[in-house]
Order: structure tokens, then C-alpha cells, then sequence
């Protein structure tokens, strides 16, 4: 089998998106574009792949990790310019290079596929991927000459009005026989509009050349939306989401309203889960079957167990078991794991805790850096206070223990197994397991004091 390279373009810096954060940084559905790019192409089988970065260099980097090697770009003299980077590392290899902009967020591996299967095919030199697109304005033209065969493309601003009506374009990915690629790169040259060394002018190079040049046409135009500026970005948000939506339905998720439903491309959900609107799930959240999240809830980051469900409420970085329920207007904060059949109510934020299978905090508590067992119960107001200004302690609360309303358990301390804490106490010492203890001062009752109170009083 040919070796297969990838090259990503993204070195620019987006003029016009406007925006302090580098254009392909920005995201869609919570994933930023360049990212979603190098995904797809990590289906395919390849042998290296190569961002070519330069404005934001060092933040692509860290968003891409080891997903890509690297070259730099110092000015950005334009695509081919780009490209001709990759020089050192490619130029010398025998295979078959794809070229993709970091900019077309849409773009599937499965296309990509085609672009190839296509390409190998026609024993091209160069396939570009092409898309029929109802408004074409602000992408290259594919020109094609009287066989149909493709001549050349002609960039938006470069085009004469004749060319600017074809409505076939070039989508920004290509792919190439590696050498004659960089060969080509070499010859390419800035006499045009925008003084840029164009990497579509590589086509008309290897035509010249009478090699066999070839296109494949997606009959998905929205796959090759380039992003350009906020406005395209909406309209990428709204493919990709609507993309995404649609297959987690076909899987057998209901999605109430899923104009209104906003799902990342990593998120996992099972069958018969019930989603309504307002929902934001995000990074690599597994919903597992028959859950039901929602309204207005947006979970990050979280591995959520069957038949739970959530309402209006947060969740990050955190396990939740089976059976759950969460909310409304609760607030799981990371490193939290609550176990089956658990119970978080509203108004109540839990941080950095473990809740063993059954417990419950039903109403406004505030449950951080705890370890809670099994069938406990947390009364109404009850708090861990756990931070003395500088560091944070640990509560812990053994299985089946009872925790009155609105107590504090002054961090580190353990309430043992069993034991009762009376309502309204301030526990700063170890209530040992099976014990009650009461920590608040006793209830003095003043008789008839209430109308010597009365009669003091002035008018
Ligand atoms: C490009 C194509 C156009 C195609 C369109 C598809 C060229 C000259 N034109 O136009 O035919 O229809 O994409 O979306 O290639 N970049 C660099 N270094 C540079 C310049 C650009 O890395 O010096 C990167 C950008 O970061 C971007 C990508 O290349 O990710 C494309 O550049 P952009 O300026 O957006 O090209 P378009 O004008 O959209
Ligand atoms: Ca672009």
C-alpha cells in the first residue's frame, strides 16, 4: 500500500474572525476547528501528520498535543507557502499527501476516504475535493476545460466575472502525489491579487505538466464550509450540531427539541435516554440508557450511570451513578462520585466528594472534600467546613449515619458509623459510630417573659 501524509493548514491568524483567539482555535460544538480537522484525518491510515502552525503557534500546539508533528510558518506568505514547510520532512518521500485547511471544521474522515479511494482510482497526480455550493462567493473556483477535465482554480478575488458565476469549488483539501507536490510547491509563484503564493496553483503547474489531474465532487456541500469570519462559524455550529443530533437520534436518544440541544462530537449517550432542551453537554460525557437530563443542565465531562437524571443542573468532571437524582438547581463540582441511587437535591454543591450508594443530601448543603458512605443522610443546611484559610480538609461520614439539619462538620473529623448529629451542632470532634452527638447550647425558656418584654416597651 502507498504511504499516506497529511499536511493541516494552520498558520494564519483569521484577520477576519475579529478575535484575539487564533482562527482555528475558535470552536464548533466545543471542539476547536483544527482539532476536529486532525480527528478525522486520524481515521485514515496515515503515516505522518503535519500541522503547519504560525500565528498562536504555541497555543495550537498545546491544543493538538501529539496528535501532530509540527512545522513553522514565520510570515504567512500564503497556502503554498504553508505547505512548502513540511518540505524538510515530506519533500523526499514516495506516497500519497493530503492537504486539508484547518478551517473546515465539517470535513469527514469518510470523505477524505473517498477523496482517496478516488484519487488511487484515477492514478491522479492531484485530486482536489470539490463541492457545488449555492452562494460560491469567497472560495476558488474550479475551472474546467471543454472535456470537463480540471484546468486550474481561480481564487475569488482573482476571478474574472465569467469565472466568479461557476459555482463548483474548491473545498481547501486536495490530495497529491507527494513528491511532484513539492516539486510543483517550488514553482509556484505571488503574481496574483493578494501577492500570495496560492497552493491551488499547484494544479495548473502539473497540468502544464500533463499529469493527470482529477476531482471529486461531495454531495455534501456543508462538509467543505470554510470559516472565514463569526458568521460562517454559526453556520458551522449549526451543521455540526445538527450533525450530531441527528445521529445520537438515530442511535435512540430523544432529543425534545434539538434545535435547542447542544451536544460536543465526543459526548456518548445510550439508548432511550430522554433529553430536553437547554441541555450543554460537553467533552467526553457518557450518558448511559434510559437517563434523562435536563431542562437546562450542562454536564461536562461526566460518566452518568442508568435511569439517573438530572435537572437543571451542573455537573463537571465527576462520576454519577445508576438511579440517581440530581436538582433541580444542583451543583456537582470535579473529582465528585457519587454512587447508585443517590439523591442531591436542590441548592446543594458538591465538591471533591464521594457519596456511597443510597446517601442523600436532599436540600441546600454544601458537601465538599468529603468521603460519605453508604445510606447516609444529610439534612437540610448542612455544611462541611472544610477550608481554614489555607488548606482544605477532609469530612468524613460513615455508612448510615444521620447528619441533622443544618449542622457543621468542621474539617478534618469523622462522624462514625450510625451515629446521629443533632440538629443545628457545630461538630468539631469525632462523634464515634452508633453515638448521638449534640453540639449547641441548650434551650433556656424564659416563662412569662415575653410580656415583661411587653411592658417596658415605650409608645
Ligand atoms: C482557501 C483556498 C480556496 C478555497 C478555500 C476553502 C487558497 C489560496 N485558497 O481560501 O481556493 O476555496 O480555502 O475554504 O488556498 N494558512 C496558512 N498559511 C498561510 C495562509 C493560510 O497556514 O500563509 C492557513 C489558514 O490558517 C487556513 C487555511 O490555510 O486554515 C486557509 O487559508 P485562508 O486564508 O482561510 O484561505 P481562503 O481564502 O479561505
Ligand atoms: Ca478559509
Amino acid at each position: 500500500m502507498t504511504n499516506r501524509y497529511a499536511v493541516v493548514l494552520a498558520a494564519g491568524q483569521g484577520t477576519r474572525m475579529k478575535s484575539k483567539l487564533y482562527k482555528v482555535l475558535h470552536p464548533v460544538c466545543g471542539k476547536p476547528m483544527v482539532q476536529h480537522v486532525v480527528d478525522q484525518l486520524n481515521t485514515l491510515d496515515l503515516q505522518e501528520l503535519i500541522t503547519v502552525v504560525g500565528f498562536g503557534a504555541e497555543k495550537v500546539q498545546d491544543q493538538l498535543g501529539e496528535d501532530s508533528h509540527y512545522v513553522i510558518q514565520e510570515e504567512q506568505l500564503g497556502t503554498g507557502h504553508a505547505v512548502l514547510q513540511a518540505d524538510d520532512i515530506l519533500a523526499d518521500k514516495e506516497g500519497t499527501t493530503v492537504v486539508v485547511c484547518g478551517d473546515t471544521p465539517l470535513l469527514t474522515g469518510e470523505t477524505l476516504q473517498k477523496l482517496l479511494d478516488h484519487h488511487d482510482s484515477e492514478n491522479a497526480k492531484a485530486t482536489i475535493l470539490t463541492a457545488h455550493a449555492e452562494d460560491p462567493h469567497g472560495y476558488g473556483r474550479v475551472i474546467r476545460g471543454g472535456n470537463g477535465q480540471v484546468e486550474r482554480i481561480v481564487e475569488q478575488k482573482d476571478a474574472s466575472e465569467e469565472e466568479q458565476a461557476i459555482q463548483e469549488i474548491n473545498t481547501g483539501t486536495y490530495c497529491f502525489d507527494n513528491a511532484m507536490l513539492f516539486d510543483a510547491l517550488k514553482n509556484v509563484s505571488n503574481d496574483n491579487v493578494q501577492g500570495e503564493y496560492y497552493l491551488p496553483d499547484v494544479i495548473e503547474i502539473l497540468k502544464g505538466q500533463g499529469e493527470t489531474i482529477s476531482a471529486y465532487q461531495t454531495p455534501e456541500f456543508s462538509e467543505s464550509l470554510g470559516v472565514n469570519d463569526r458568521v460562517a462559524l454559526s453556520k458551522a455550529e449549526k451543521l455540526m450540531k445538527k450533525r450530531i443530533n441527528e445521529q445520537h437520534m438515530r442511535n435512540g436518544v430523544t432529543l425534545i427539541d434539538p434545535e435547542q440541544t447542544y451536544i460536543g462530537p465526543d459526548v456518548t449517550i445510550g439508548q432511550d435516554v430522554v433529553i430536553y432542551p437547554g441541555c450543554v453537554l460537553e467533552g467526553e460525557t457518557i450518558i448511559e440508557n434510559d437517563a434523562l437530563v435536563g431542562p437546562h443542565s450542562t454536564i461536562t465531562n461526566c460518566h452518568i450511570g442508568t435511569e439517573t437524571t438530572i435537572n437543571q443542573s451542573v455537573a463537571k468532571d465527576s462520576r454519577i451513578g445508576a438511579r440517581v437524582q440530581i436538582g433541580p438547581f444542583a451543583h456537582i463540582r470535579p473529582e465528585s462520585s457519587l454512587g447508585d441511587d443517590v439523591k442531591v437535591g436542590n441548592f446543594v454543591e458538591v465538591k471533591k466528594a464521594a457519596f456511597g450508594d443510597g446517601s442523600k443530601a436532599s436540600h441546600l448543603s454544601y458537601i465538599g472534600d468529603a468521603e460519605v458512605g453508604s445510606g447516609v443522610n444529610i439534612g437540610c443546611g448542612t455544611i462541611t467546613v472544610n477550608y481554614d484559610g489555607e488548606n482544605k480538609h477532609l469530612t468524613t461520614i460513615e455508612d448510615d449515619a444521620f447528619i441533622g439539619c443544618n449542622s457543621n462538620l468542621i474539617a478534618p473529623v469523622t462522624v462514625g458509623k450510625g451515629a446521629y448529629v443533632a440538629a443545628g451542632s457545630t461538630i468539631n470532634q469525632d462523634v464515634p459510630s452508633e453515638a448521638l452527638s449534640i453540639a449547641r447550647s441548650r434551650q433556656t425558656n424564659k416563662e412569662g417573659y415575653a410580656s415583661k418584654m411587653k411592658s417596658t416597651k415605650k409608645d
